[in-house]
């Protein structure tokens, strides 16, 4: 294979080292669906404690003095196919806890930790490694985003630059008297440029120096740019209006395959989803007659779990049940156990994370549940269309452009594949939900799950898309 060109690829998560959300699954995924295209990447991701151990005899291709009080050093190696690049630097990432927090909440210096791998990033994309120079520097949501700001303040040395914004609401926040210790120049610290509402953002500070701005979906492109979902940056993004793009998120087909559930389907044969709903039920203690819908999600906001606790009595009472994997806000994992409590045999609740446990409910539900206030792209509506598990969605960035609602022209037309419903509130959710037990109960419901099952949900043309991005940058 003619190699096209090369990338280097920095974000703070990637699968199957270090994950807390699809962040990660995309970062691990474009390696290996950007190769046969001919473009070679490689990503480089702090050390975390979890990772030392595995990257401790990894042969050294770059040290860096002076990384915000110790040095750091870059480690190169291989996993599950993906030439990861670890930056160990014990001071900043040899920690007990998350990638961004420990157990009294976000770690103090956030913004000095990931200085340091965009630093690095920035070096490394100038001068490349023995007999690897890459062509574009390709950094991912805020923890990278001074990553092309270095890069553009200290001479791009012809590599071209890419910014992906995963999630907006996440934005690198610091205070403006840290300007000089993260080594930006002070010349730069106004509206047009790094200042923002009186401090930082590193995810800013990439957006206004950095060659590219993507996103996670086409749909979410566009509503980055109003007040309702840029969360501040709306502004910053229309005046660069002119390189942004959203590009979908694929899924891995491999895994995420209905053919390796325990009890193997398809669209021809759907016997097996049957089993493996049976099998699910019995782990959970559940007796549902109608639609047994599943939600697996970080409870946050975002994901509008709020929505849960006034939608479902009368989803219950129609039939249906819920099964519930996921952690985040106490308070919604409390409401969580609050229905379970409510409606024992038809609500179970498991909070914690379990990717085992997670694909076992995708192969047994029937519909997943994704009532998202915002989201960039989302992954679980797209398992759930593999595994003809219907998505119920939130008509919001990639979950509108992913899923087509049952309308009766929909369906007439077989082009449907969920249930999609609109504003985010407690009655149109609550709508969703009766329009999903009326689809159950229909002689549409198979039709629908085939479609679904026919979506290409994998990465072949967004892969296709980011290398022809790629291939604008070359000077
Ligand atoms: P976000 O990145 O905003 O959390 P995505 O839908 O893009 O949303 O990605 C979430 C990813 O994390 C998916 O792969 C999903 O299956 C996984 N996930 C979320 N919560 C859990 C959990 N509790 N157990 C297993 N997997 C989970
Ligand atoms: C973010 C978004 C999610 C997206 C993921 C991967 O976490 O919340 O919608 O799918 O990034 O791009």
């Amino acid at each position: 294979m003619k190699v096209r060109g090369r990338v280097l690829s920095v974000a703070s998560e990637c699968v199957p080292l270090v994950k807390t959300g699809g962040l990660a699954d995309v970062v691990g995924a474009l390696p290996g669906a950007l190769a046969p295209l001919g473009w070679e990447m490689r990503v480089l991701l702090p050390a975390y404690r979890a990772l030392r151990a595995r990257v401790a005899d990894w042969p050294e291709v770059w040290r860096e003095e002076g990384l915000w009080g110790g040095p750091g050093v870059v480690r190169m190696g291989q996993v599950d196919g993906i030439t990861v690049l670890a930056l160990d630097a014990p001071h900043l990432y040899d920690r007990e806890g998350g990638p961004y927090s420990g157990p009294h909440g976000d770690w103090w210096d956030n913004p000095q930790r990931f200085a340091a791998l965009s630093w690095v990033a920035a070096r490394i994309a100038r001068e490349g490694l023995p007999g690897w120079k890459p062509d574009v520097l390709h950094a991912h949501d805020w923890q990278a985003g001074l990553a092309p700001a270095y890069l553009a303040y200290g001479g791009k040395a012809g590599v071209g630059s890419v910014l992906t914004i995963h999630n907006i609401a996440f934005q690198g926040i610091a205070p403006a008297s840290l300007l000089g210790e993260l080594r930006l120049p002070g010349a730069e610290f106004y509206p047009g440029g790094l200042e923002y509402y009186g401090g930082i953002s590193t995810l800013k500070a990439g957006l206004v120096t950095a060659d590219r701005i993507t996103t996670v979906s086409p749909s979410y492109a566009d509503e980055l740019m109003r007040p309702e979902f840029g969360m501040g940056l709306q502004g910053v993004i229309a005046a660069r209006a002119g390189v942004v793009s959203g590009i979908l998120n694929g899924v891995d087909t491999g895994i995420w395959a209905p053919g390796a559930a325990a009890v193997p389907y398809g669209a021809a044969d759907m016997a097996g989803k049957a089993a493996n709903r049976a099998a699910l039920c019995a782990e959970f203690g559940l007796e549902v007659p109608g639609p047994l819908a599943i939600l697996v999600s970080r409870l946050t906001d975002q994901k509008g779990i709020d929505l849960l606790p006034g939608a479902m009595p009368g989803f219950i009472e129609g039939g249906g049940g819920l099964l519930v994997l996921g952690s985040g806000d106490p308070a919604l994992e409390a409401a969580m156990r609050g229905l379970e409590a409510q409606f024992p045999g038809r609500v179970a609740v498991r909070i914690g994370y379990d990717e085992a446990l997670s694909r076992r409910m995708f192969a047994g539900g029937d519909a997943v549940l994704v009532p998202s206030r915002f989201e960039p792209c989302g992954l679980t509506q797209m398992y759930g269309l593999r595994f003809g598990t219907l998505p119920v969605v939130s008509a919001v960035g990639g979950l509108g452009d992913t899923v087509i609602n049952a309308s009766p022209a929909a369906l007439a037309a077989g082009a449907a594949t969920g249930v999609v419903f609109h504003p985010v509130d407690g009655l149109a959710f609550g709508q969703a939900l009766r329009r999903l037990l009326a689809l159950h109960a229909s002689p549409d419901w198979a039709a629908v799950q085939a479609a679904a099952m026919r979506q290409p949900v994998g990465w072949e043309s967004s892969a296709a898309a980011y290398a022809t991005l790629y291939a604008g940058l070359r000077v």
